[in-house]
C-alpha cells in the first residue's frame, strides 16, 4: 500500500494516518511532523523551518522533497507507506513520481478528505497534541487531557502555534492556492479518491478501509 492522504488542514489526514498506519504495519509519512521535529531539535534547518510554519506558509519546496526522498529510502517504506501532507504543490506531486519511479514503487492510491472550511476551523481551534505519545485530541473529547497516555503516567496535551486563528487562516489560503490544484491533478490521472471527511472518526476510517484495503 502506498498512498496520498490529501486535504485541507484539518482534515483528518493525521488521524486517519495512524490508525492505519496501526492497522497496515507501515509508516505514516508527515510531512508536518518531520518539520516540527526538525524545529523541535534547534537545527539550522529546524531554524529554517520555523518561521514559514509560524505562519502558516508552506516551506519551500525543494527542502520538503529532500526529506522525503530520504525517508522513503528508509527499509520500514519498503512494504509501503503513507504520505500525510505530502505532496502539497504540483511541483512537489512531479517530484513524487520521479522519486518513486526511480525506486520501482508505484503509488497505489491518492485519498481526498472533503471537509468544508467551518469545520477546519472548529477542529484546529480544538486540537490538541499529546507530547508523550503524539495523540491528536479535540477539546470536545472526553477525557481529551489527563488521560491514559501509551508513554505511561497521563497524556500531557498542548496546542500547536499554528492553529492560533490568523494562521488557521492564512494554511486555508495556502491551501487553496497551491494545494488545492492536486485534486484536479490526481483525478486526471485516475488516481483520485474522494471521501467525506466531514463525518465521524469512524465513519471516515471505514469508508476508507473499503477503498484502501
Ligand atoms: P501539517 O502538519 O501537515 O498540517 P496540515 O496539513 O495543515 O494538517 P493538520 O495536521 O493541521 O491536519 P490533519 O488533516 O492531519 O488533521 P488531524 O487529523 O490532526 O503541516 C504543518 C506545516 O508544516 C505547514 O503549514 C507547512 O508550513 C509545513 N509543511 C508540511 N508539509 C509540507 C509540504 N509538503 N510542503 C511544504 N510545507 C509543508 O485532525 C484535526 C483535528 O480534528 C483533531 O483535533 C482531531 O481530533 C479532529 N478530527 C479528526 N478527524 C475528525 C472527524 N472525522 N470528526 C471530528 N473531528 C475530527
Amino acid at each position: 500500500m502506498r498512498v496520498v492522504f490529501l486535504g485541507p488542514p484539518g482534515a483528518g489526514k493525521g488521524t486517519q494516518a495512524k490508525r492505519l498506519a496501526a492497522h497496515e504495519g507501515i509508516p505514516q509519512i508527515s510531512t508536518g511532523d518531520i518539520i516540527r521535529e526538525a524545529i523541535r531539535s534547534g537545527s539550522e534547518l529546524g531554524k529554517e523551518f520555523k518561521g514559514y510554519s509560524e505562519r502558516g506558509e508552506l516551506v519551500p519546496d525543494e527542502l520538503v522533497v529532500r526529506l522525503v526522498a530520504a525517508r522513503l529510502d528508509q527499509p520500514d517504506c519498503k512494504m509501503g507507506f503513507i504520505l500525510d501532507g505530502f505532496p502539497r504543490t504540483v511541483p512537489q506531486a512531479k517530484a513524487l513520481e520521479q522519486l518513486l519511479d526511480e525506486r520501482r514503487m508505484p503509488l497505489s492510491a491518492v485519498i481526498f478528505f472533503d471537509v468544508s472550511d467551518d469545520e477546519v476551523v472548529h477542529r484546529l481551534s480544538g486540537r490538541r497534541t499529546c507530547t508523550k505519545c503524539a495523540r491528536i485530541f479535540h477539546v470536545e473529547m472526553e477525557p481529551y487531557k489527563g488521560g491514559p497516555c501509551a508513554q505511561g503516567g497521563q497524556c500531557d496535551v498542548v496546542q500547536r502555534a499554528d492553529d492560533k486563528a490568523e494562521v488557521v487562516a492564512e494554511r486555508l489560503r495556502v491551501y487553496r492556492e497551491q494545494t488545492a490544484p492536486l485534486v484536479a491533478y490526481y483525478q486526471a490521472q485516475g488516481k483520485l479518491t474522494r471521501l467525506d471527511g466531514g463525518k465521524s472518526q469512524n465513519d471516515v476510517e471505514t469508508a476508507l478501509n473499503r477503498v484502501v484495503t
